[in-house]
């Protein structure tokens, strides 16, 4: 598989060379060359991050902006210039370069992307289109050809970095590279009326999106920083529930993966597993730690801990859509669960894993009152539980994963 990433990459990079030559001589100034470099790299170099996907970032940056403005207005070899001189040596963070396989990479893929671009809109103008439609139409090629070589690269990858790419697609798309492509579709048209005038303009439009945007994503993650601190607090409460909360999270996350759920809810999973008993932090130590015997009062505040969880949480708006897994993680598929008794598919998908991960935590860790199960002890007393306390067929696929041994290359990784 290494050889094959490495010849695609190459064979990019002798495409994106001989196009260049193709395509040449260059036709803009070279006072304009270097000015375009300049601020494509500073734009590539310092994106905002805009989520996170496990290894994955999508990554706001207004680099393709300039290159396709420079494609639009100066043709494919000055095109091939900006973006690959920017996008070659642009940062990663602050000080480092990107390792030279995926600098080469992008660097050849987005260059291929903006001379191709500049290419067709050069040709359609030439044949008599109007400049909109052949900018509108180059922005097309750009982004359908960007994801085309991207997706190609993942693909020699493997075939989980595949999948994971496929759906990661859509929020790329939506929430990157189209906004994106608009700007740049917007920035060639107000550059080719009023030049440097307009260039000015869109960097400002740039800097101004990709600050709110990072202003966004930390407010997100202090919110959840937050919620972490006061889950911490409640672990160091009781020694034998340390780290439950974040084994929980990895294990749902695990089964999450395996049932091919969205990125989107893959995380928002993680979220509600790390914070899923945050609402047993106002539950006395005597009751909490109490092995067993508990009276009817203390027992029903116990009970209560999924709806506390959920007021606390709701207290932060983005983290809505997690408030039904955290309400509903200790659900019967039978119905003798609690909060609210609900019954097989009435309860979410999301509690419904929550509350297998929980168990399965929970047995094979040690506890004030008893030794830790084993694997196999705490998968046969699941076992018993299949149809009763859990959803039959999501205990299949966790066995299965749990079989697969999947569980502790995950821990490991
Ligand atoms: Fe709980």
């Amino acid at each position: 598989m290494e050889y094959r990433r490495t010849l695609y990459i190459a064979l990019l990079f002798s495409l994106s060379i001989l196009l260049f030559l193709l395509f040449g001589p260059l036709e803009a100034p070279l006072f304009i060359l270097l000015t375009f470099t300049m601020i494509g790299w500073g734009l590539e170099s310092f994106g905002v991050f805009w989520e996170e996907h496990g290894e994955n970032a999508l990554i706001l940056s207004g680099g393709m902006v300039i290159n396709f403005i420079t494609a639009i207005a100066y043709g494919p070899a000055a095109a091939f210039i900006v973006a690959f001189l920017s996008d070659f040596f642009a940062l990663r963070g602050l000080k480092k370069f990107y390792p030279l396989p995926k600098a080469l990479f992008n660097a050849s893929q987005i260059s291929i992307c903006s001379m191709l671009a500049g290419y067709v809109h050069r040709t359609l103008v030439n044949a008599g289109s109007y400049p909109i439609l052949s900018i509108s139409l180059s922005a097309v090629v750009y982004v359908g050809l960007n994801v085309t070589l991207m997706g190609l690269l993942v693909y020699l990858i493997g075939k989980e970095e595949y999948e994971e790419f496929i759906k990661m697609l859509p929020t790329m798309l939506l929430a990157a590279l189209i906004p994106m492509i608009f700007m740049g579709v917007i920035g060639a048209v107000l550059y080719l009326q009023f030049g440097m005038l307009a260039v000015g303009g869109i960097i400002a439009g740039i800097i101004f999106i990709n600050f709110t945007s990072l202003l966004l994503v930390k407010y997100r993650k202090a919110q959840i920083e937050m919620l972490l601190a006061m889950v911490k607090a409640l672990e160091e409460r009781d020694p034998y529930t340390k780290g439950h909360s974040e084994r929980v999270a990895n294990y749902a996350k695990l089964l999450a993966r395996k049932l091919n759920m969205s990125h989107k809810k893959e995380n928002l999973l993680y979220i509600a597993g790390l914070l899923h008993d945050i609402g047993k932090i106002g539950i006395p130590d005597e009751v909490l730690n109490k092995p067993a015997n508990l009276t009817d009062e203390e027992f029903k505040m116990i009970m209560e801990h999924p709806i506390k969880g959920e007021e606390i949480i709701s207290q932060f708006t983005h983290l809505g859509p997690i408030l039904p897994y955290v309400r509903h993680h200790h659900e019967s598929w039978d119905g003798s669960g609690y909060p609210d008794g609900l019954k097989g598919e009435e309860i979410p998908l999301e509690a419904r894993i929550l509350a297998i991960v929980d168990v399965y935590d929970a047995l094979t860790t040690n506890r004030a009152y008893r030794k830790a199960y084993s694997r196999e002890e705490a998968l046969e007393m699941m076992k018993r539980m299949k149809g009763k306390k859990f959803d039959p067929r999501l205990l299949e696929i966790f066995f299965e994963l749990m079989e697969t041994g999947d569980e502790f290359k995950f821990m490991a990784g």
